[in-house]
């Protein structure tokens, strides 16, 4: 239960909106975590708007410096460290000023408007191999895929005959609701919906060595213009929903096997639904964030097939203080993840396989993946990655 502190990382937060808070928050009850011999230290903040820095100030005593220009924070000797949550547009010249600075790089998804920006990005990050890089999405560290990720190591699943994995939302179910750059093609980029969600239905099948060979994509763009908050309308050009048909190789076995990745913004009945399904000859599992302390097993041993239900306590990849029956959260998943980045940042390698945060190279998959996705969608074809 001890904590020491023995190294601090002092970070700089470029972005401070939605998710720099998130992050900002996890530094706040870094006590929470039982064993870690890493800390993060909020030193410096910026954001093009002043406003909403004043909850960073009158929150955090650290933060020494606070500025709308990112390069005067990336000047600043004292940070080692960044966090970098932006939109899309931005990541290529904040992330590749962030590694040639010499910071230390949590970069939010998609890591780059398209495949090109994330190319350049890809190339800066190899030709500073001192610099330690990661993409967030903190999804699988909710206990349940946490455990789902040891049965993958286990190679408990038998042969692999199908994987679904997705991330459905419903925050653009109301038409009325006025646009903002996440659905405009300028900041968010052609991707849409898969930059957005993408990474977050890739990370478990990706870090299981789970790796499309081609796809079949149909995307659609359910809204096409949207009020612009200023008594007019704008055209939302972005694709709300795309379903993903990915013939793919398990790597350590070679089978194949279909895959589909789903990622919608217009889903009915879905607030923020982060679901993933593994079906073996073996053993199966199911996991919905709906339930998000519910796995389903299903172990094939001969004789009756049944699902059983599990309930999940507080089983972290990185302890927490938290009584084990107690339920997990979002904000602890975000907190996981940052003691990933950490761990590995200060120990050269994650706690365990899947308690990794996205590596650069996970990331260069899904933009080819995005990439023939979109290409499959123009011509009406299966398109090799
Ligand atoms: N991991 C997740 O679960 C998750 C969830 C939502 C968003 N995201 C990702 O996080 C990133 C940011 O999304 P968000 O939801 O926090 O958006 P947001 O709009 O809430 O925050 C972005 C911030 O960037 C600031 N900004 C814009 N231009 C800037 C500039 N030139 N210099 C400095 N600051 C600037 C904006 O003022 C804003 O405060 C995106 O890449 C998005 O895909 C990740």
């Amino acid at each position: 239960m001890e904590q020491t502190t023995e190294n601090i990382y002092k970070f700089g937060i470029i972005g401070c909106g939605l998710m720099g808070r998130e992050f900002a928050s996890s530094v706040a009850r870094w006590c929470h975590l039982a064993e870690m011999d890493v800390k993060p230290e909020i030193v410096a903040v910026c954001d093009s708007n002043p406003d909403i820095l004043k909850w960073y100030t009158n929150n955090f005593d650290s933060i020494e410096q606070v500025t709308s220009d990112y390069k005067e924070l990336l000047s600043n000797d004292n940070v080692d460290a960044v966090y970098i949550a932006v939109p899309h547009n931005l990541h290529q010249e904040f992330y590749c000023a962030a590694i040639e600075a010499g910071k230390h790089l949590l970069g939010e998804k998609p890591f780059g408007i398209d495949k090109a920006a994330n190319d350049v990005i890809t190339e800066c990050i190899n030709k500073h191999p001192g610099v330690f890089v990661r993409c967030s999405s903190e999804s699988p560290f909710f206990p349940a895929l946490q455990k789902v990720g040891k049965m993958i190591e286990e190679d408990v699943f038998g042969a692999i005959l199908e994987v679904n994995s997705g991330f459905l939302h419903s925050s653009d179910m109301d038409f009325s609701k006025p646009i903002n750059w996440k659905r405009m093609l300028k900041f968010n980029g052609e991707y849409g919906c898969m930059g957005d969600l993408g990474m977050h239905a890739l990370h478990m099948p990706f870090k299981a060595g789970l790796i499309p060979k081609n796809v079949r994509a149909i995307l659609s763009n359910v809204v096409e213009e949207r009020p612009d908050g200023k008594g007019g309308m704008a055209k939302c050009e972005t694709w709300d929903n795309a379903t993903l048909f990915c013939e793919t190789v398990e790597t350590k076995s070679g089978n194949e096997f279909p895959m589909t990745i789903k990622t919608q913004r217009i889903a009915p009945g879905n607030k923020n639904t982060w679901y993933l399904e593994i079906i073996g000859t073996k053993t199966s599992v199911k996991w919905s964030s709906k339930q998000l302390n519910t796995l389903e097993i299903l172990e094939y041993t001969g004789g009756e097939q049944a699902w059983q239900v599990i309930d999940m306590g507080h089983e972290m990849a990185y302890k927490s203080i938290t009584g084990g029956i107690f339920e997990a959260g979002f904000s602890d998943s975000i907190l996981q993840m940052w003691a990933a980045f950490l761990y590995e940042l200060n120990h050269g390698k994650p706690i365990s396989k899947f308690a990794g945060c996205v590596t650069p190279a996970e990331v260069a998959l899904s933009h080819k993946l995005f990439t023939a996705s979109l290409e499959s969608q123009k011509n009406s074809s299966v398109v090799n990655i």
